[in-house]
């Protein structure tokens, strides 16, 4: 089949690439032309595993535009994939969605067939059918699931594993209403064994919401049993380890530490918040969820000052600045808010992080443009006598940490071993 993808983000790019790799052609639209010109060179923007050798493969089979309408006509099925950013008061801003709906609805009017549109991008229940549909049906003079097919398809991809998530998902989930759509919809994911669930629309976009809130409930959760643990002398891994053999509950997302951050959680839960307190109601277990999570990385400091109570003038070394090991990613890392307390502690901060320094820098200049950055998880330890453990990367695990002040947020088991000192948030 013929794809366009609207916007080549992390979710876009993936998906796009994916959908290659499945035997489909596909053209990416953006609006960065520093993007476009990357994804036309076969290289890709963002670090993903597996990405860059599948673009250098199916180099060809793909390319990238500004020009919506060129993309529009020349394909069969269109995804949206924009990011839906916060506002400041946690709500989401669907500015480049609705750009999106009326450039494709543009171009739809001048397409002679069957065209299908499909929000991939998250948003809240309602969003495709009230804010989507009316757009894409002003600007095409068309109406939808009967002049163009309309679906919403939300991803389940974790960075870092974006690539294998595609391909090997547990599940794929289509809101659709009409028969056509879902027929093409059927077709195009038929090469993924995976169970599939077609719901109608808003279900589809309230599955996404209530997984991402489940699963960072699940986490908070996790470190609020384990800050217990760690008063009472216990390892919360190995609490887990036992709860998780529950089938009922299930091994995964029991890491505690110090929480979680990334593009989506913490988007989606403020969002969804909103969203039900706009309905009158209280969401208070994901408001909670949020909050365990705002003061899980203060647990580090606070275990920090236990060992170093005067940091002033002090280098600390702080291993990771990315959300989690595998990506560049720094969208609400906890790296931020545990250097942005040493940095008001007027502690002297060096950081390393294998992929995402520059990152880290870019993003958050009022702390990043303050601490020094290393060439090397080794010269961290060379300057540092204590060290802070943020992202747990695997290359943390062959460092030798002995002589050091160790406190962990995500448990490398080499410096629980080898540190002089060694403090774990939750354990
Ligand atoms: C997540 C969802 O997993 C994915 O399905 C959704 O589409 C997008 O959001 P991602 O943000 O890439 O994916 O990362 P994920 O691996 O889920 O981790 C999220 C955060 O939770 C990270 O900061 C990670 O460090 C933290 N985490 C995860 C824990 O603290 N403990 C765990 O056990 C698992």
């Amino acid at each position: 089949m013929r794809i366009s993808i609207i916007g080549s983000g992390y979710v876009g790019l993936v998906t796009g690439i994916g959908f290659v790799k499945l035997g489909n052609e596909v053209i990416f639209v953006d609006v960065d032309d520093r993007k476009i010109q990357m994804i036309n060179n076969a290289q890709p923007p963002i670090y993903e595993e597996g990405l860059e050798e599948l673009m250098r493969e199916y180099k060809g089979r793909y390319y990238a535009t500004r020009d919506y309408k060129e993309a529009i006509l020349n394909s069969e099925v269109t995804f949206i994939a924009v990011g839906t950013p916060s506002r400041e008061d946690g709500s989401m801003d669907l500015t480049y969605v609705k750009k999106a709906s009326e450039e494709i609805g543009g171009a739809l009017k001048e397409k002679g067939t069957y065209h299908i549109v499909v929000v991939k991008s998250t948003v809240l229940p309602g969003t495709t059918e009230e804010v989507v549909k009316p757009i894409l049906e002003e600007y095409s003079g068309k109406k939808a699931f009967e002049d163009f097919g309309l679906a919403m398809n939300p991803e389940f991809l974790r960075e870092g594993v974006a690539l294998k998530d595609f391909l090997n998902p547990d599940r794929i989930v289509i809101g659709v209403q009409d028969g056509r759509t879902k027929k093409v919809l059927e077709e195009l994911y038929a090469p993924i064994n995976a169970p599939k669930l077609f719901t109608d629309i808003k279900t589809a976009e309230m599955i996404k919401y209530a997984s991402n809130a489940f699963l960072a409930t699940k986490i908070s959760f996790a470190n609020e049993i384990g800050n217990i643990c760690k008063k009472l002398g216990i390892d919360s891994w190995r609490v887990f380890e036992g709860v998780g053999l529950d089938h009922r509950i299930s091994p995964h997302f029991f890491k505690t530490g110090i929480g979680w951050g990334g593009s989506c959680f913490p988007k989606d839960t403020k969002a969804l918040i909103r969203k039900a307190e706009e309905l009158g109601e209280d969401p208070i277990i994901i408001k909670a969820a949020v909050e365990v999570n705002e003061r899980q990385p203060l647990k580090l400091i606070e275990l920090l000052k236990k060992h170093v109570p005067e940091l002033k003038g002090k280098i600390i070394g702080v291993l990771g600045l990315a959300f989690k090991p595998d990506t560049d990613d720094v969208r609400e890392t906890r790296a931020y808010v545990v250097v942005k307390n040493l940095l008001e502690e007027e502690a002297r901060v060096v950081a390393y992080d294998p992929q995402a320094m520059e990152n880290f820098k870019r993003f958050y200049p009022d702390v990043g443009e303050r601490i020094e950055y290393a060439n090397s998880a080794e010269d961290v330890l060379k300057r540092a006598d204590v060290i802070l453990i943020v992202t747990e990367w695997r290359e943390f695990e062959k460092l030798d940490y002995s002589g050091k002040i160790v406190i962990d947020g995500r448990r490398i088991k080499a410096a629980e071993k080898t540190a002089r000192v060694y403090e774990g948030v939750c354990w």
